[in-house]
């Protein structure tokens, strides 16, 4: 972990528009910086730099980050080699990990344990040169011995304590710690995997984490896998992604399948850029992270009920995370294979032509909610509607989300006005996108007065520890983002400007402060200027609410003559209000 105080000391020192022009010619136009941008193809500039508030933004393909976010994207870098290279460039060193004790002790202990892991694959590799029957099931399925070097396929010999034999200390606690043996109520210690294939499940660095070990043949379960452990969390990593990144970044695509055996197979037959989630559904980590490494990402599911399921709820956790410049798509295969069987028997260039032509995200959305709804009915057509808006308002992307409100007003028969109101998409800002942005607008759109506010807090962060939150639309991605801000206020002093955006990154929030901080580009506020702002926002939420509660009382008081004296009172507060605005 590098240090938050570092970090922010980092930003602080290093100026993007430096960082950026190593890479790519800039010119200095009004207060920023514009240059061709290099995430797409483009002839006039739409690439901006902002020396001000420190980050980048393309109008073209929506592309934005600050420094750090532009050496990962550009140059590929992880993230701490992303922050080295900064550092380096401003003359600091990033700090040898300035650790409690817990910490350093927690440290090597993992270290230790990726080292246990790491013997215990050599042991199952090893082991599987011994075994006539592993190497005989491998290749009935059709591996050579290439494929299973490259994923480093081992073999867990039938014996309750063969680990023994790579560990002197089979009573070690990290044994168990890894999850490699089971610990019996009596106190005996046995081996996790026995007479089964194994398949490491190695880290995003090439460490191993966790093993799937198949049953060769007939048994239960067919797949046993690691547990989670202090290495392994299910949710957050993708089989064979390390084997398959080179692949990814030439095709600039990503394939993600459900098996083991899929990725294997597949890489064998020249599909080298596919990953597996590892039996558990697709996560929101899973998408994030695959969005990084590739331009588009193809989710193949089984044709049958189960992979439909599986494949909606991919959907349903990929909507707030798309983004315009990076379709997704879904594969269906049909009912009766998987990517194995199915490029075995049809080859690669069958596979690799239904990818292309895989569902779009869109058109799975549409598809679905079609199919549920009798569009001949207005019945029918306003139930499709109400399905489709908790949808539509995930959906932050906002090109996608433009182009699914037109397809789903021209479905539903309604003009694509009433269908935004319908679906109350104005407020989450719609807006935006009624008018398409041309590809050098100046900025988008304000959209909502919670964006507003977010724009003074991205400005100057102590802000959010003032705010009142049922001043807010609840619903609304922004608030949400100004919840987890305040959130930190309460237990530590409010970060800098730029590390405020540093934190929320590859967290649900980045998109709507992605947007909150294009939109300072043309409106600011900058750190003196958001004070006022910022109050004449929550002055005008509080006339709004101001205004909603003398509506209510009116209706209310036309029966009930009572009220009229708090009615008197509620209207002097609002001209109160009122006067306070400047
Ligand atoms: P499948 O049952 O579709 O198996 O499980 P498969 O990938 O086609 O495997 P083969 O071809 O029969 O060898 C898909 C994935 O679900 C997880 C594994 O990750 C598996 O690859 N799974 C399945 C388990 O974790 N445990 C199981 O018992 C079964
Ligand atoms: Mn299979």
């Amino acid at each position: 972990m590098i240090p938050d105080s570092f970090k922010q000391d980092l930003l602080n020192r290093v100026d993007i528009v430096d960082v950026v022009s190593r890479y790519v010619p800039l010119k200095k136009g009004g207060a920023n910086f514009q240059g061709l941008c290099p995430f797409h193809t483009e002839k006039s500039p739409s690439f901006t730099v902002s020396p001000a508030k420190q980050f980048y933004h393309c109008f073209g393909c929506g592309a934005h980050g600050n420094a750090i976010g532009f050496l990962m994207a550009y140059a590929s870098m992880g993230y701490v080699d992303a922050v080295k290279d900064l550092a380096a460039g401003a003359g600091m060193t990033v700090p040898e990990m300035q650790r409690s004790p817990q910490e350093i002790q927690r440290h090597e202990r993992e270290t230790d344990l990726y080292g246990v892991m790491e013997k215990a694959m050599e042991f199952y590799r090893a082991q599987l040169k011994e075994s006539t029957e592993a190497i005989a099931y491998l290749r009935g399925r059709g591996l050579t011995g290439e494929i299973a070097a490259r994923f480093r396929i081992g073999y867990a010999p039938d014996d309750w304590q063969a680990l023994q034999a790579a560990f002197a200390a089979y009573d070690d606690k990290s044994l168990a710690e890894t999850g490699l043996v089971i610990d019996n109520d009596e106190g005996r210690r046995y081996d996790r995997f026995r007479n089964r294939v194994m398949f490491p499940i190695l880290s995003q660095r090439g460490s191993v984490i966790g093993f799937g070990g198949r049953v060769m043949g007939e048994g239960e379960p067919k797949y046993l896998n690691s547990p989670e452990t202090a290495l392994f969390e299910k949710g957050r990593e993708l089989y064979g992604l390390t084997q398959a990144r080179d692949a990814i970044r030439a095709a600039g695509r990503v394939l993600v399948v459900e098996g083991y055996m899929d990725v294997v197979a597949l890489a064998q037959f020249g599909v080298g850029y596919a990953v597996a989630t590892l039996g558990t559904a697709t996560t929101p980590v899973h998408v994030n992270k695959l969005l990084r490494l590739a331009d588009e990402i193809v989710f193949c599911f089984d044709g049958d009920k189960a992979g439909r399921k599986a494949a909606w709820r991919a959907l349903e956790v990929s909507l707030p995370l798309a983004v315009d410049h990076k379709p997704m798509r879904f594969l269906f295969l049909p009912a009766e294979d998987d990517p194995d069987s199915y490029v075995r028997k049809h080859g690669q260039e069958a596979f690799e032509n239904l990818a292309r032509e895989a569902q779009t995200l869109s058109g799975f959305l549409l598809g679905e909610l079609r199919a549920q709804a009798d569009l001949s009915t207005p019945e029918g057509r306003s139930k499709f509607l109400t399905e489709a808006k908790p949808h539509l308002q995930k959906i932050n992307a906002a090109g996608l989300k433009l182009q699914l409100l037109k397809e789903f007003a021209a479905q539903a028969g309604v003009s694509q006005e009433e269908a935004e109101a319908l679906m109350e998409l104005r407020n989450a800002g719609a807006r935006t996108y009624s008018r398409p942005a041309p590809a050098r607008a100046a900025a988008p759109l304000i959209t909502s007065q919670e964006q507003n506010l977010l724009r003074c807090v991205l400005a100057k962060p102590a802000l959010a520890g003032t705010l009142d939150f049922d001043l807010l639309d609840e619903h609304l991605a922004e608030s949400a983002a100004l919840r987890t801000i305040a959130a930190w206020l309460e237990v530590e002093e409010a970060p800098s400007e730029a590390m405020l955006a540093e934190r929320l990154r590859g967290t649900e929030h980045e998109p709507v402060i992605a947007r909150a901080q294009t939109a300072m580009l043309a409106h600011g506020p900058d750190a003196e200027s958001a004070d006022h702002e910022f109050r004449q926002v929550v002055l005008s939420l509080h006339i709004k609410h101001k205004n909603a509660e003398i509506e209510v009382l009116k209706r209310e008081a036309a029966t009930r003559p009572e009220l009229g004296a708090e009615l008197m009172r509620r209207t002097k507060e609002l001209a109160e209000l009122k006067g306070r605005r400047m």
